[in-house]
């Protein structure tokens, strides 16, 4: 018996469109040969709801992602909403998204796959056979929603400042969602932070030691964020799961992400309470290729197996299109993102197209 579920879409701007169109069709594939019900409610965020409602979250939008088991997410910006002052720019979407969802843990794997091996700016010696690692970054606290305004000073004119808060309760709950993940991985921890300068970081440090005595079977290490920066394009293969902050995550995801060479191909999952969450793939709305059926769907496509696998619970849907992106991929099919001599150029709708048909095969 197949399930039915209620995802919000929220396709935003630029790529965005295109990429989960291809999705929602490789979805469709799924339920149709699994005999499950997806039913989606399409939804306005970013640049392309400043436009339609003058806002970059509009409250329905919020209130339908409330009332969804999941939402599955484009992309949202561009360049001709970047002059709105910053409460008005499209990248608010995803900030209140996660704020208003409650949405605290964002993982972010980042895998060389095999295939693409040639795209990988780092050494055959350096990865060995795969770089496989979680970034688990905290999301809906720290700096980026700490208190945040400007001032006027008497002789230095006006001043500017941004906080970096986190309580302990904050801390712990991401710790084990860290801590419980690395149990279905290597079993190993390595917490990033700036301990050795910041107050909320010794905080960080002392709640995720005491929450690591809860899961004696994973290995804990510490890292300053700096030597972590350098550690990842000097030995990715140490890592297995990163916990960290929102903004050492936002960077160290961005650092990894690129090693692997595949940064076109990276989903992530933003987790809550429960079994909902925001899926959605790590790179950008790339406006330079909007349009021209050009774009990489396959970050969103896995995107939707990170839903299927972590929402619904659907492991052997999940599986089967996790099989079929590395089909396409060893049968040699590219788009322009990863194209390399040798290999089959085609679009946004035919990769979509093929990953469904693997998928048809495959089941
Ligand atoms: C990300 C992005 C966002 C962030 C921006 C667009 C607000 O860089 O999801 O990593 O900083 O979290
Ligand atoms: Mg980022």
């Amino acid at each position: 018996m197949g399930g039915n579920y209620k995802i919000a879409v929220i396709p935003g701007d630029g790529i965005g469109p295109e990429i989960v169109g291809q999705t929602l069709r490789v979805l469709d594939q799924i339920a149709d040969l699994y005999g499950h019900r997806f039913e989606y409610k399409e939804l306005l965020a970013g640049g392309c709801a400043i436009d339609a409602t003058g806002e970059p979250l509009p409250p329905a939008t919020v209130a339908e992602c409330q009332k969804s088991d999941a939402v599955l997410l484009g992309a949202v910006g561009g360049d001709r909403w970047d002059h709105l002052p910053g409460d008005l720019r499209p990248e608010m979407a995803l900030l209140g998204l996660r704020g208003q969802l409650g949405l605290y843990a964002n993982l972010r794997p980042a895998i060389m796959y095999q295939q693409l091996r040639d795209a990988c700016p780092l050494k055959p010696a350096i990865t060995g056979e795969s770089i496989n690692l979680l970034v688990v970054r905290e999301l809906t606290g720290g700096i980026y929603f700490g208190p945040r305004g400007r001032r006027a000073t008497a002789d230095r004119g006006e001043e500017a400042f941004d906080t970096e808060v986190y309580s302990e309760a904050e801390v712990e709950r991401i710790a084990r969602m860290a801590f419980e993940i690395a149990r279905g991985r290597q079993r190993r921890v390595t917490n990033v932070d700036k301990a050795n300068v910041l107050e909320s970081s010794r905080l960080w440090r002392a709640v995720v030691t005491r929450v690591a005595a809860d899961y004696p079977d994973v290995a804990l290490n510490h890292m300053y964020v700096d030597n972590a920066a350098m550690q990842l394009v000097r030995d990715p293969k140490q890592f297995d799961v990163i916990v960290t902050t929102n903004m050492f995550g936002d960077i160290l995801s961005d650092e990894a992400s690129m090693i692997t060479g595949s940064i076109g191909m990276l989903p992530s999952a933003s987790l809550g309470r429960g079994n909902f969450g925001l899926y959605e793939p790590v790179h950008g709305s790339a406006p330079d290729l909007a349009g021209q059926d050009r774009a990489n769907p396959i970050a969103t496509i896995l995107s939707a197996a990170m839903m299927l696998r972590y929402s619904f619970g659907l492991t052997r849907e999940a599986d089967a299109i996790e099989r079929a992106v590395e089909r396409v991929l060893a049968d040699g099919y590219r788009t322009g993102d990863i194209m390399s001599p040798g290999q089959t150029l085609v679009g946004t709708e035919k990769m979509g197209q093929l990953i469904c048909g693997y998928i048809a095969q495959g089941a």
